[in-house]
């Protein structure tokens, strides 16, 4: 066993006062998400964890990269055929978290997810280089491979294919946008007795603003 009992880490970066935080929590996240982006020690602050509930009960968390956010939320791209397509065709709603380490932070969003317009995605896609587009096109994303070959050889095929080609955005990868009905920024704070502000969406679609018990 390796013990762990001892690890302890004293948060005193900062607070979250009623005081000093916005109406809007999409303004509240974009305060923080710019001062992630500038702490040096936090690689990509646009990681989030994604969680969708799976046909066992049991939910499924994997990282994206957050890739725009607006007033109506919040976009990531992927395979829609991948598991967390599937979950999502079953059940779409998910709980997106960031934890952004350097500032002693994290932020947990509820949200009901929908596929974004293809033109959108098609934009995107069409912006990212022809290396991250053949992958796209080459990985049945989340099913069994017979190994890495499998990918390699299918890339090196299209690669031939595409040399003078542009590559269409398959019909299975696109953006989804996580519309939040509930935010919570944590803060970490001294003896453990951390801020915690809840924003949840009132049937008004206006922001109703509580503090939570650490
Ligand atoms: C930092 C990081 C960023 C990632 N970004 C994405 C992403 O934007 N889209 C994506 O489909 N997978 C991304 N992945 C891979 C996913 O975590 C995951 O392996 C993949 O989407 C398949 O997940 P699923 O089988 O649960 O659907 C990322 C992984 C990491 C560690």
């Amino acid at each position: 066993m390796e013990n762990l009992q001892d690890k302890r880490k004293i948060y005193d970066k900062s607070e979250l006062l009623e005081d000093q935080i916005k109406k809007e929590p999409i303004e509240q996240f974009r305060d923080w998400y710019h001062e992630a982006e500038q702490e040096p020690h936090i690689s990509e602050a646009n990681a989030m964890a994604v969680s969708t509930l799976e046909s066992d009960g049991c939910p499924r968390t994997r990282m994206v990269l957050l890739k725009a956010y607006t007033w109506e939320g919040f976009i990531f791209y992927t395979n829609y055929d991948s598991r967390k397509g599937q979950a999502l065709a079953e059940n779409p709603k998910a709980c997106l978290h960031f934890f952004w380490p350097g500032l002693e932070r994290q932020v947990i969003i509820k949200a009901h997810l929908e596929k974004i317009p293809g033109n959108l995605s098609d934009g995107y896609f069409a912006s990212r280089p022809k290396g991250s587009q053949l992958g796209a096109v080459v990985s049945p994303q989340s099913q069994v491979i017979p190994n890495r070959q499998f990918l390699e050889e299918k890339l090196k095929n299209l690669e031939k294919k595409y040399e003078n080609k542009e590559v269409d955005r398959p019909e299975n990868w696109g953006g989804y946008i996580a519309k939040p009905y509930e935010i919570e920024f944590w803060q970490g704070r001294p003896n453990r007795l951390h801020d915690r502000i809840l924003y949840s969406l009132n049937e008004n679609f206006s922001w109703h603003i509580s503090r939570l018990a650490p």
